[in-house]
């Protein structure tokens, strides 16, 4: 009997009234220490309540965080037919990324990724890694101009390093400069989208408030200036070695249909959007995590100094830096750039543990605390890369870690993704000896991918 069946199955209605618990009161009414703290209010809530929270945001409206593996394997893998991003977040991501990967659903996503699926196999990544270690090397070089003991922002660096690889392995065009006319609009049209999701009444964007002309402005500016860079590429289709001429060159199987140039401006600015942020913010952590554990540290220079033994880490030497590996594992586990998946809504009456989910609940699947779970992992705040030596990983439930997503929406550049991380580790690592500024305020932003507040100061020396 399927699960659909049981739910409308008239022996089990009774299980309708056995919804998750739920704290009293309208979630509407917690919004401020949401924002505020959101790490710490779904801490207590947790603790409290168990793993699957019922929050009343208004009547009719509720919000489920789901902070057990069986329910991001229900939502996501089980049936994930019966799920999909709610409008009120597809409607604020469009705003900027159009009717890109990350803020469609349906029919439109499925071709889409479809089409782009290719562009991020392995085997494509061997010709963008050439390009990622130049990004890397070139800020290397400007690092070794300091005098030795400099102490700079090492989040705003990998914020800007981060920036330029996805920028050039997209269109082979840097966009990382401060005063580059593209990186400022996107970062304007970005900061509004924030204010759009988190801000319930904020006015409608048609009303010519100074924030809504200022969006108008930056996305008017950020489509103009892709636009013209998509022209200018079928124009002159010389092929290069970028996302860009795959995307472009990308047709549907059955149709032979390839993307319009709106359809590829949308995926290009979710790809610019995806594919730096969340990389950044998961170096900035990494070094911290790194700088507070001296072990830690040291055994990854000794494995990156032992593989690479002076020389590049080229795409082959990659799969041999297995610590560095598990660091980054683990740092995406204590400090993934998130606290959750993107809403998902509940498109039929479900039911998840035994728990009825009404038409319209709208989860938080929270892999923050998931992969937190003391269930699953021992000493959970404790920072232990070799919670990821194969044996370990194999004595766990798929779902206990998901810092890329998982089923049919699961991240489409992770592979890109712990290419550029590992490769920008070692290679840092390789040559610089890092250490934290004492004394320092290290804060989580809670907003988006949970970067840090007020950056993370590092002590750059170069090693002998
Ligand atoms: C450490 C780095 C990264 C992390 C932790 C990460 C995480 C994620 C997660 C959790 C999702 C799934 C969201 C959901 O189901 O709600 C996702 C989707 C996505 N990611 Fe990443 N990502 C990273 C890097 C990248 C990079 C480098 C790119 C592109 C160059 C990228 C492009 C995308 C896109 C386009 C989607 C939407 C996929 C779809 O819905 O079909 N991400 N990512």
């Amino acid at each position: 009997m399927s699960d659909h069946q049981a739910v409308s199955d008239p022996a089990l209605q009774k299980q309708q009234r056995n919804l998750p618990p739920n704290p009293p009161g309208l979630l509407l009414l917690q919004f401020p220490e949401i924002q505020r703290q959101p790490i710490a209010y779904f801490s207590r809530l947790l603790h409290e309540y168990g793993d699957l929270v019922r929050l009343p945001i208004l009547p009719g409206l509720t919000f489920f965080f789901a902070a057990h593996p069986d329910h991001a394997e229900h939502i996501l893998s089980i049936h994930p037919d019966r799920y999909r991003k709610p409008d009120f977040f597809l409607k604020p991501m469009g705003l900027v990324q159009g009717q890109g990967l990350f803020s469609s659903e349906g029919e439109q996503w499925r071709k889409h990724r479809r089409l782009m699926q290719p562009a991020f196999h392995q085997k494509q990544l061997v010709d963008l890694h050439a390009v990622m270690l130049n990004c890397v090397q070139s800020l290397l070089a400007e690092w070794a101009e300091k005098p030795d003991g400099t102490a700079i922002d090492i989040a705003a660096e990998m914020t800007r390093l981060t920036l330029k690889i996805v920028s050039l392995a997209l269109f082979s065009v840097d966009i990382s400069d401060e005063s580059n006319r593209l990186g400022q609009a996107l970062r304007t049209a970005l900061e509004y989208v924030y204010y759009r999701l988190t801000t319930p009444l904020a006015l409608p964007i048609w009303i010519p408030t100074p924030q809504n002309l200022n969006f108008r402005q930056a996305k008017q500016n950020l489509d103009r200036i892709v636009l013209e860079i998509i022209q200018s590429r079928r124009q002159d289709p010389t092929p290069r070695c970028d996302l860009l001429s795959m995307l472009l060159a990308a047709q549907d199987e059955e149709t032979v249909e390839g993307m319009s140039d709106r359809q590829l401006l949308d995926e290009v600015i979710t790809l610019i959007n995806a594919g730096h942020e969340t990389t950044a913010t998961a170096l900035a952590w990494t070094w911290y995590l790194l700088g507070t554990h001296p072990n830690v540290m040291a055994n990854l220079v000794d494995e990156v100094q032992t593989v690479l033994n002076g020389n590049d880490p080229t795409f082959e030497k990659l799969p041999q830096l297995q610590y560095t590996r598990r660091v980054l594992d683990e740092s995406l586990r204590l400090c993934p750039p998130g606290l959750g998946l993107a809403p998902r809504a509940a498109l039929e009456d479900d039911e998840i543990q035994g728990y009825f989910i009404p038409k319209g609940s709208i989860f938080n699947i929270a892999f923050y605390f998931i992969s937190r779970h003391p269930d699953f992992w021992n000493n959970p705040e404790q920072f232990d890369p070799d919670r990821f030596l194969p044996e370990q990983v194999a004595q766990r439930p798929k779902f206990a870690y998901l810092p890329f997503g998982a089923g049919q929406h699961v991240c489409i550049g992770r592979n890109f993704a712990l290419m550029e991380f590992t490769m920008i580790l070692a290679a840092i690592a390789q040559r610089f000896h890092i250490e934290l500024v004492p004394n320092q305020s290290i804060e989580i932003d809670p907003r988006f991918t949970l970067r840090p507040k007020y950056g993370i100061k590092v002590i750059v020396r170069k090693r002998q």
